[in-house]
């Protein structure tokens, strides 16, 4: 186990309008963040925007302001949804703060000191949609828009020196690239020469960005300032301290479609600069609407705003972690969305909790009743809730955490089977000592439930332990309080009415 984890979330390009695939890894770096803390290690968690680049001057210019106040026009569209969604995050940078355009120049400086910056006339294909030269293969693809031929003067890190290297590296740390199939795309590029990288826009042509310290002409390539923002925010060349504690980060979570920049670019640079790289990239699939890509050309963007304030935020956590099997592509319908909520939420969770809410407030006076002694009914429960904490840990380390959502889940419905093979509700009047310890053993795995469940839903869960009565978040099996107070109140999760 680690005792510190850093993890971040790709800076999101502040002209977007956030949809879901951005509230996706927002979310699931929140519950790996909730998770982390809830195994005691110190964490970190780094989200923020993306600010610079030609897209934001045009559309500044579009609307008749000046880039800054662009920028943070439409900042609070991102800020407020986090807001909305419960996210933990530690610390929002954005690219325009003056303490990162300090650690953008400083680095750059520095890797112009070490020679691993040149100047070049270079003349090749450049995508305006991109705001990137790109090869003639990429051209061909016909997935870059407005090509025009450029010639230019700029300023290219040397990315080609450190190939091998690279390769090395990757090849040595199996965690460093995840899943094992994106590790293998990448080890496929390296396979061919790697070309050096330009890093520089000359002012005439794009202004909106960080001047280059050594030639005030030109602005830093927008990728080469954005990355960098995952060691601006934990202190580079500021709190050294702070740094050494937090760098190398445990994990940059990102979607499948930016991990050439994350896993070869990101790397590179910082090997120029000689720090440590980070422990683990990784890149998840992409939520797509019936099979094809969400897009605002085909009118298929998920808002997030929408579904929450249609279902609530919890139960929106809950499907995308629960549909996502991390490394592949889901696909987001509305359907599945209200059958997975209806089934696992409505029926197996919330039904299981006003039942046995019912059941105490109506023959226990609302206490928690004394189960007395445990017989053979409860073993297969008990066993399972006291291995729970190492599976679940395990799990999440493995990146499954749909799995660790099911297995949860199948708890619970293994308790809806044992309420319905000893039938408490017959119980209360015959048998009222193991009617107790029914009762008991099934608000005791809720509560566990809900332990579990709380870094994906932590309003929910939260409600759910208080309906019990308790506090206690002690993963063991029993530690729920003889005579805690049940209250019965609204159902947790009202079924959704199709
Ligand atoms: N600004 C860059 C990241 C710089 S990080 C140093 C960027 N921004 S983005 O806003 O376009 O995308 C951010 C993230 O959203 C990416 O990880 C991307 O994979 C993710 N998603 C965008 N659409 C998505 C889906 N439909 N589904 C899942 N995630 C998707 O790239």
């Amino acid at each position: 186990m680690n005792d510190k984890f850093y993890i971040s979330t790709p800076i999101y390009y502040v002209n977007d309008k956030p949809h879901i695939g951005h509230a996706y890894t927002t979310i699931l770096a929140d519950v790996l963040s909730r998770f982390h803390r809830n195994r005691n290690e110190e964490t970190f968690f780094l989200t923020g925007l993306d600010e610079h680049g030609q897209k934001v001057e045009q559309a500044a210019s579009a609307r008749d302001v000046n880039p800054q106040q662009h920028c943070d026009e439409m900042a609070p569209r991102f800020t407020k949804l986090w807001e909305e969604l419960h996210i933990s995050n530690n610390d929002f940078i954005r690219t325009t703060e003056s303490r990162h355009k300090k650690v953008v120049q400083e680095i750059l400086q520095k890797v112009w000191d070490a020679g691993d910056i040149y100047e070049a006339e270079y003349e090749g294909l450049y995508s305006v949609s991109e705001e990137r030269f790109v090869t003639e293969k990429e051209v061909e693809s016909g997935d870059y828009r407005d090509i025009q031929t450029l010639k230019e003067k700029n300023y290219f890190f040397k990315m080609s020196k450190y190939q091998q290297k690279l390769i090395d590296h990757i090849e040595s740390n199996p965690d460093f690239i995840r899943p094992e199939h994106r590790k293998n795309e990448i080890l496929g590029f390296l396979k061919n020469p790697l070309n050096d990288l330009c890093i520089s826009r000359p002012k005439s042509r794009m202004s909106w960005g960080i001047d280059l310290p050594f030639d005030d002409n030109y602005v830093t390539y927008v990728w080469f300032d954005a990355l960098i923002n995952y060691v601006t925010a934990i202190g580079y060349g500021a709190d050294s301290e702070s740094f050494k504690k937090w760098w190398p980060a445990n994990m940059h979570l990102i979607g499948k479609d930016i991990l050439t920049t994350h896993a070869v670019y990101w790397p590179t640079m910082l090997m120029s600069l000689g720090i440590d790289l980070p422990k683990t990239i990784f890149a998840h699939g992409w939520w797509l609407m019936k099979d094809s890509k969400m897009s605002k050309s085909l009118g298929n963007v998920v808002n997030p705003m929408d579904l929450i304030s249609d279902y609530g935020v919890d139960p929106v956590r809950y499907y995308l972690m629960r549909e996502m099997v991390l490394g592949q592509d889901a696909n987001f319908t509305i359907d599945s969305f209200i059958k997975r909520y209806n089934a696992d939420l409505a029926n197996d969770l919330g039904n299981l909790l006003s039942r046995v809410s019912n059941l105490i407030v109506k023959n226990f006076e609302g206490k928690t009743p004394d189960p007395g002694t445990f017989t053979s009914q409860e073993s297969e429960l008990i066993e399972k809730a006291n291995q729970f904490e190492t599976l679940i840990s395990e799990k999440i380390d493995e990146m499954k955490i749909h799995d660790a959502i099911e297995e949860t889940l199948q708890f619970v419905r293994s308790v809806n089977r044992y309420l319905e093979e000893t039938a408490p509700w017959k119980l209360v009047k015959e048998d009222k000592k193991s009617a107790a310890r029914v009762l008991y053993s099934a608000a005791e795995t809720l509560r566990i439930s809900a332990i579990i469940l709380e870094p994906i839903m932590p309003n929910r869960m939260e409600d759910l332990l208080a309906s019990l009565g308790t506090k206690n978040k002690t993963l063991i099996w029993g530690e729920l309080e003889i005579g805690s107070t049940i209250t019965k109140g609204a159902p947790l999760f009202p079924r959704i009415q199709v």
